[in-house]
């Protein structure tokens, strides 16, 4: 069957990386059945025979209005789709999609008709603001990590502020590679449009990682291997916090002092970066 990756390498190595991630996910224990979804918006692959390519569905309703993305094109994972299917063959068990001229909706254009996410409105809000912000962000990530999950069952680490630096602190690597970590989203109905607006207001607080309570993560970045590396670092820090507690003992952390220095001597970010 022909695909809409056939003699476009650029795009196909975009999707390869979502294939390549979307098996991580699985293998970590992160994505129980359907668990979790990824978005890409991938307009800058898109050429005149895409622009042209007929829809394969009805129009369908985003939800919400989002005035960045009219004429985008974005690859999303199924509703109900496996992750470690879709490490195998992504175009089935995910779809690209086009946005509507009225920003509201969007029809799938390629390969399959394989319905969006469920979590869709908070995807494209995310991606709508990342675009009208100027930043380079491409990618969004919602998945079921274990460990902070299980964090977020606990109301000392419902505070984004105690959590993050928490988790900063249990290994240096964690401040350096998720200097934009961890805004809380008290818990919503799983896909509702409080949820994502909810997310929404997070990442306009700068984080790149948010903890959805007693149910997940939405992380975003540059492309989706960034965004995955974003969540492992965090997760890593709740997995050595749990470690430590089920030795019996409350984990020191690294001190204020050490964490300042390397915020300093690495230059960390405190914002996320804006296009030139
Ligand atoms: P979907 O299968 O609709 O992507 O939902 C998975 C999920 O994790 C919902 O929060
Ligand atoms: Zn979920």
């Amino acid at each position: 069957m022909k695909s809409i990756l056939d003699g476009r390498p650029a795009l196909k190595i975009e999707i390869d990386k979502v294939a390549e991630v979307a098996g991580y996910l699985w293998q970590k224990g992160w994505a129980e059945r359907n668990g979790g979804n990824i978005t890409v918006n991938i307009s800058e692959y898109v050429d005149d025979e895409i622009k042209s390519l007929p829809a394969i569905s009805e129009v369908k309703q985003i939800g919400v209005t989002l005035p960045n993305l009219r004429g985008c094109y974005f690859y999303c994972k199924g509703t109900g789709k496996r992750m470690r299917d879709l490490a195998r063959w992504p175009m089935e068990n995910g779809s690209v999609i086009r946005i509507l001229d009225d920003c509201a909706s969007y029809v799938i254009i390629a390969d399959n008709p394989v319905l969006p996410t469920s979590e869709l409105p908070s995807h494209l809000s995310l991606h709508d603001y990342l675009i009208g912000s100027g930043t380079d962000y491409k990618a969004s990530l919602h998945t079921h990590p274990i460990e902070l999950v299980a964090m977020s069952h606990s109301p000392r680490f419902l505070n984004a502020k105690e959590i993050t630096r928490v988790l900063w602190s249990m290994i240096p690597e964690t401040l350096a590679f998720a200097p934009l970590a961890l805004g809380i989203v008290p818990y919503e109905m799983p896909s509702s449009v409080k949820l994502a607006d909810a997310t929404l207001e997070q990442v306009k607080n700068n984080y790149d990682c948010v903890l959805w309570e007693k149910h997940g993560v939405v992380a975003v970045g540059p492309d989706i291997m960034q965004a995955f590396d974003v969540v492992d670092v965090l997760n890593k820090s709740a997995n050595i916090y749990m470690c430590a507690k089920n030795m019996g003992f409350e984990p020191e952390g690294m001190t204020d002092e050490a964490m300042k220095e390397i915020q300093d001597v690495f230059c960390l970010p405190k914002v996320r970066p804006i296009k030139k």
